[in-house]
């Protein structure tokens, strides 16, 4: 089973976008997909009660009766979508039970500001010291050989962590989470779009 974690403490960067992306790929590759979507604010959860039920299946992912999420046997991919401001037991306790945390980062300067102890915290813990959870970084809506994307690599250059692809800004994607779909549910369009996920999707398909 793989078990993916998208986080970033700063609100607003793109994880609940980059979860459901993410989880309708995996769909489309016929996993069994449960997603966990642990904010309140619910978005990502919203967005999958709203999905057309033709579509590749997608399934919440509850938390039993001791508020402990334990991912259901048949679960090949478990989706792990999680609040603004995580950091300190609950950001530990959760890497703990992944195996890979994907983390958006947009590229303005608030956003890398708030990611700095984020990226420091995650270096301290153990799990990622003895390299048992990858860590992969996605610019989100930043367009390679742009100012932005230069300051994004040289603020990563300082963590050793790895840019594995940018995804740009589009309104598709506002419009696509609007109908409980992701650009991966739709055929013809938006092909150039997709591939710039794709280095993460090899990514995340390759043992470490
Ligand atoms: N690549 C993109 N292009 C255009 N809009 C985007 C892109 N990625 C995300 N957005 C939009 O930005 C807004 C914030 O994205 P999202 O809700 O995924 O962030 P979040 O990190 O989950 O936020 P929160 O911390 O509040 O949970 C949403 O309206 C989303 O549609
Ligand atoms: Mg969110």
């Amino acid at each position: 089973m793989r078990k993916i974690m998208v986080a970033n403490p700063k609100g607003g960067c793109g994880k609940s976008t980059m979860a459901i992306h993410l989880a309708s790929w995996f769909a489309r590759c016929d996993e069994v997909v449960y997603v966990a979507d642990l904010d309140r604010q619910q978005s990502s959860r919203q967005w999958l009660a709203q999905r057309p039920a033709s579509l590749a299946p997608i399934r919440p992912w509850e938390p039993n009766a001791e508020g402990v999420y334990v991912a259901p046997q048949a679960c090949s991919v478990a989706m792990l979508d999680t609040p603004a401001g995580l950091h300190g037991k609950a950001l530990k306790k959760l890497l703990d039970a992944v195996d890979r945390v994907v983390v958006p980062v947009a590229p303005s300067q608030f956003d890398l500001l708030a990611s700095r102890d984020f990226f420091e915290e995650l270096a301290e813990t153990k799990a990622v010291r003895k390299d048992r959870v990858g860590i992969a970084i996605v610019g989100m809506r930043v367009e390679p050989r742009t100012r932005s994307y230069q300051q994004l690599l040289e603020f990563l250059s300082q963590f050793d962590l790895p840019l594995v692809t940018c995804i740009r800004h589009a309104q598709r994607y506002v419009h696509a989470v609007e109908s409980g779909i992701t650009l991966f549910d739709s055929n013809g369009q938006a092909e150039s779009d997709r591939e710039q996920w794709q280095p993460l999707l090899d990514w995340l398909v390759t043992r470490r």
